[in-house]
């Protein structure tokens, strides 16, 4: 019954519209320190006339990686390859591409900690020395053979720092971790949406929807375009508080921008588990998710907002959640971080 869920920061494909990327760091909104960073990596890095550094991208889905990525290769005015962890499956498939890069070009890959075990022990030679170390034939036929590179940027980007090897890890001389939005910057955000689609939007409205899409601008930009819907059916093209409104309660997203899936997650830490701590294997059994959708996906924003706290004994709700959900809280009896 649950149709596509509006305020997941997966990418669905309508997401991948390229009018919205912005193409230069300054376009690029928020993330100040890593622009910064970036800015004096990326201008010291032409004025040697070398490749720049590898770079490692963590964080949420939707926070702007794959963008940042593309800025990276405009600066540098060199070109960009994009695949990622799950699509090179054998290291020739990694050869080919590696093969055809230019000197100083970047390769993306994207979920890099999707990498093959094999084919990333192939990359570490590429990483640190461009050479590629091949076996190529079988038992005692086979021989091993090198192949120069070009020098080469490799941008790796995963929303799961954690499963990324210590091998791999070490190889990327600048790592950056992309931090979830303010409310300023998402509505910095909507703002520029409705001037590249050419949308009246009204102040109000803006506040509404920056404040809906969880820290999050895939999850801005998408709502964007359903309350767009609405405006150009029922109203007359502008983007309206009222529409505004109208649309996101119809889409199932409440004030504080809340779904039906959320409201879930957390009445069953409250009602089923008295609040927690419990443990997120249980709370995703109990309501029939998968345990990593359920850490990706729901609990980052929930964490942020402070619904709920994270304890070495699970997942503890907290008053803000007991409060959303109409639910009395008595302090002391859930307050488990004075035990
Ligand atoms: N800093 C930003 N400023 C403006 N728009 C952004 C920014 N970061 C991301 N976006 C928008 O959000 C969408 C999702 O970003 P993307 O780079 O695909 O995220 P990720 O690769 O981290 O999942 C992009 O299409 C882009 O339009
Ligand atoms: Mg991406």
């Amino acid at each position: 019954m649950d149709n596509e869920r509006m305020i997941t920061a997966m990418a669905i494909k309508e997401d991948e519209d390229q009018s919205l990327r912005p193409q230069s760091l300054d376009q690029y909104i928020g993330q100040s320190n890593i622009k910064e960073m970036l800015d004096i990596y990326i201008k010291a890095a032409l004025k040697r006339e070398e490749a720049l550094d590898h770079i490692l991208l963590y964080g949420p889905p939707g926070l702007g990686k794959t963008t940042l990525a593309q800025i990276i290769a405009n600066e540098l005015g060199v070109q960009i390859k994009v695949t990622s962890g799950p699509a090179i499956e054998r290291s020739g498939d990694l050869a080919a591409v590696l093969s055809s890069l230019n000197p100083g070009d970047v390769l993306f890959i994207d979920e890099i900690h999707r990498l093959p075990r094999f084919v990333e022990e192939v990359l570490y030679s590429a990483m640190e020395d461009y050479v590629l170390d091949i076996v190529i034939g079988k038992d005692s036929s086979s021989r091993s053979i090198r192949i120069d590179l070009p020098p080469f940027t490799l941008i790796g980007a995963t929303t799961r720092f954690g499963d990324l090897s210590a091998p791999l890890r070490d190889r990327f001389g600048v790592v950056f971790r992309l931090a979830y939005y303010n409310h300023q910057e998402l509505e910095q955000i909507v703002r520029r949406t409705s001037t590249v689609y050419q949308n009246k939007i009204d102040e109000d409205a803006v506040l509404s929807l920056s404040k809906r899409s969880r820290g999050t601008p895939r999850i801005a930009n998408r709502l964007f375009r359903r309350v767009r819907d609405f405006a150009e059916i029922i109203g007359d093209g502008v983007i309206t508080n009222d529409i505004t409104n109208h649309a996101l309660s119809k889409l199932g997203i409440d004030k504080n921008g809340l779904d039906h899936t959320d409201y879930r997650y957390l009445k069953a830490i409250v009602e089923k588990f008295n609040g927690g701590p419990v443990g997120i294997e249980t709370i995703s059994a109990s309501i029939g998710e998968e345990m990593t959708t359920v850490e990706d996906v729901y609990e980052p924003y929930l964490l942020m907002e402070g619904y709920i706290k994270r304890t070495p004994r699970g997942r503890v709700a907290t008053e803000l959640t007991y409060h959303a959900l109409g639910v009395t809280y008595y302090k002391g009896l859930f307050d488990h971080e004075s035990k």
